[in-house]
């Protein structure tokens, strides 16, 4: 494993997997920032409604439904409360559809039921407006919900069976019937969730938008390495075959230096130790590759180098003079 993971030639597409399936800590970072971004545009969106007038926050009610902790065992009675929102402001009552939003690895928030593309078109369908928090997230979750033992009731499966007795949930609270269609959302992971539960339970659910979702498990998702070095060559947001070979080049350098001098690259790229033991090797390589990944992830989204500045940095001309260790100065610049 290891020499295989350390061979130049294998190496960034690796990482970059590994860096996805770890979840590297610097893109969670970018991650939570980009979410901490779409909040801020949401809320001056909601400034906007309001000044204008209108009072779109006070539709929305939060509510909480007891879930039993573990639906595949009757034996176990534990519950935890689970939190949703509903936004009521478009429905058309008694028979305008339903759409509902699923939570995914995070909180949700308000704004799941006030803003997005879901949202416009539910003032379109005049639909009822939900959105359902996904276990062990946000604040639904047990105090002691994290501790080990307690993280085995932390699956997808659960998490579409509580969608199913959420949907039962709502069914009787909102009188709703069949001809009320329920129609669910959700983005990567919840993307994932909004497919399956529509392929579990079609007679609950009749479409599900499913954007940018693993629909099908690997253990080896070098596709999605795949799809930034794609992203790294392509001219129509800034990248280039040259950029992609220097990405590469600075990775494979990094690797080589790690192993000739681990004092340097603990200089170079600030690390609190020098990365000696393999586990702080992989973690440094992880939260490089994740500036890389999530440079191609949220391009453009304002919360890091986009693709065209990263390949600007890669690829820059102007410091022609460094020789052998050109590229690895670049990585070097760009992780400051
Ligand atoms: C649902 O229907 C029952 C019986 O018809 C009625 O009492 C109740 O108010 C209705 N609830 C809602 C939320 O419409
Ligand atoms: C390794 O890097 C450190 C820190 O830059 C430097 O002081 C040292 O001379 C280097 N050692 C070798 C053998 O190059
Ligand atoms: C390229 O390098 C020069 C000299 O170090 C620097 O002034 C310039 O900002 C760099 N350009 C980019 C896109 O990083």
């Amino acid at each position: 494993m290891v020499k295989m993971l350390f061979s130049p030639a294998h190496s960034l597409i690796l990482l970059l997997l590994l860096s996805f399936t770890d979840a590297g800590r610097i893109l969670m970072k970018i991650k939570e920032r980009v979410r901490d971004l779409q909040l801020q545009k949401a809320k001056q969106h909601l400034l906007a409604l309001t000044v204008g007038g209108r009072q779109p926050l006070q539709h929305v009610k939060e509510g909480r439904i007891h879930q039993q902790l573990d639906h595949f065992n009757r034996q176990d009675v534990n519950t935890f409360a689970q939190r949703f929102f509903v936004n009521e402001a478009f429905w058309q009552r008694p028979d305008g559809p339903v759409f509902l939003f699923i939570g995914g690895e995070g909180p949700i928030y308000e704004f799941d039921v006030l803003a997005g593309h879901h949202v416009d078109m539910a003032a379109e369908h005049g639909a009822l407006l939900l959105a359902l928090e996904h276990r062990f997230y946000g604040d639904s979750i047990n105090p002691d919900g994290l501790k080990t033992e307690n993280l085995a009731d932390l699956s997808s499966q659960q998490a579409l069976a509580d969608l199913a007795v959420f949907h039962q949930y709502i069914t009787q609270s909102f009188n709703l019937s069949r001809r009320n269609t329920w129609i669910s959302f959700g983005g990567s992971y919840a993307g994932a969730l909004s497919a399956w539960f529509r392929g579990k339970f079609p007679h609950l659910v009749f479409g599900a938008v499913a954007s940018s979702a693993p629909v099908n498990s690997k253990l080896d998702f070098s596709a999605y390495s795949d799809i930034v070095g794609l992203s790294l060559m392509n001219e129509a947001v800034g990248g280039s075959e040259k950029c992609l070979a220097a990405v590469r080049e600075a990775f494979a350098a990094v690797e080589a230096l790690m192993a000739g001098n681990a004092s340097q690259v603990a200089v170079d790229f600030g690390c609190c130790q020098i990365p000696k033991e393999f586990d702080d090797q992989i973690e440094l390589m992880q939260n490089l590759a994740d500036i890389i990944m999530g440079a191609v992830q949220y391009n453009e989204e304002g919360v890091l180098v986009s693709i065209n500045e990263l390949c600007g940095v890669m690829t820059n001309q102007s410091q022609a003079s460094e020789g052998e260790m050109q590229a690895y100065n670049r990585l070097v610049k760009l992780a400051q």
